[in-house]
């Protein structure tokens, strides 16, 4: 997970103003051609991410854990990830996220903060619309938003609304908000350039986005993304962290913070998975939350054995 700040420029944006001539003005488009077309590759990707999560929603709502819009291999997944979330709340390692991610954002009175994919609310959401200026939850999921809009209508925030969008519709001036949270997002987006220059361009200077992804770097991660992974529905919405994306979030923001949740903890999740055994996991993942909480902070990328998030998201 990581806490960036926008630099006040983008390091290696174009400047427009200095070029000259036919030969600075085909160098412009063809570097704005490529994210372009990413861009619009990605819309189209999204069309198809939005009916798998409006199924998702359904299903949810329905209290089905497996999507309609799901093969069996992605039913399975989904079944092993409900497993491993029970698993990590009983750790206590949610609730930590969740105080983490507050600590984070210290005071919100005075902020605009757009909720990117909320889906029905994130832990958070809700703590988040009742504490800053404004409050935007934006999600592909139509159903889900409306869920989430509905308890926001409950809870009398006029200041706070959710409703369905695709963040890279371009809907938001630029320098519009303080704070980006996105939980279990942004490897959503297989060009994380055109996201990183959306992000950067929505929020203000120093603005800060928090965000909680899954990582390439951790070993059985890596084993299920390249392996299970291809055989599943939704393949080509998901891009696990990479070191390459560590570098480029770098080009555009400073990285206040970053905290790697499951490493030694993580060892109890198969142990748990055997019958007779689930007594021994759960004690391993516990004594291991406790060594990850002390000495995961800070080292995501340096140690991601230790230090990764072995997410099924
Ligand atoms: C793994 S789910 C996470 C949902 C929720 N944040 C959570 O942690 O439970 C990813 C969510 O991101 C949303 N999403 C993906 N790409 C998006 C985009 N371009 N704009 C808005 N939402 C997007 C999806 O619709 C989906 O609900």
């Amino acid at each position: 997970m990581w806490k960036v700040r926008g630099f006040k420029h983008m390091p290696d944006a174009v400047d427009k103003s200095t070029a000259s001539g036919a030969q600075a003005d085909l160098e412009v488009a063809t570097l704005e051609h490529y994210p372009r077309l990413a861009h619009q590759q990605m819309l189209q990707v999204n069309a198809r991410q939005k009916d798998f999560y409006e199924s998702r929603c359904a299903a949810t709502l329905a209290g089905q854990v497996a999507e309609r819009a799901a093969n069996t291999p992605t039913g399975v997944w989904s079944w092993t990830r409900e497993k491993l979330v029970d698993m990590r709340k009983a750790a206590g390692l949610d609730e930590y996220l969740e105080e983490l991610h507050r600590g984070w954002m210290h005071d919100l009175k005075d902020a605009h903060v757009l909720d990117l994919g909320c889906f029905t609310g994130n832990p958070l959401s809700l703590w988040i619309a009742e504490n800053c200026a404004s409050y935007t939850g934006i999600d592909l999921s139509e159903q889900a938003t409306a869920v989430l809009d509905a308890k926001l209508r409950e809870l009398g925030l006029t200041h706070a609304h959710a409703y369905a969008q695709d963040f890279l519709a371009n809907s938001y001036a630029d320098n519009h908000f303080d704070l980006v949270y996105a939980h279990s997002v942004l490897h959503h987006f297989k060009d994380i350039k055109v996201l990183l220059e959306e992000l950067h361009r929505v929020l203000k200077p120093g603005g800060i986005v928090i965000s909680f992804d899954p990582l390439m770097t951790e070993p059985l991660n890596w084993l299920a993304r390249t392996f299970y992974r291809p055989l599943q529905t939704d393949r080509d919405w998901e891009w696990p962290f990479t070191r390459a994306t560590l570098r480029l979030l770098q080009q555009y923001f400073e990285i206040v913070d970053m905290q790697g949740l499951m490493g030694m903890s993580r060892l109890g999740i198969p142990l748990q998975m055997v019958p007779g055994l689930s007594n021994l996991g759960r004690a391993v993942m516990h004594f291991g939350a406790k060594f990850d909480k002390k000495y995961a902070q800070h080292r995501a990328s340096v140690f991601p054995l230790l230090a990764g998030y072995p997410a099924l998201t």
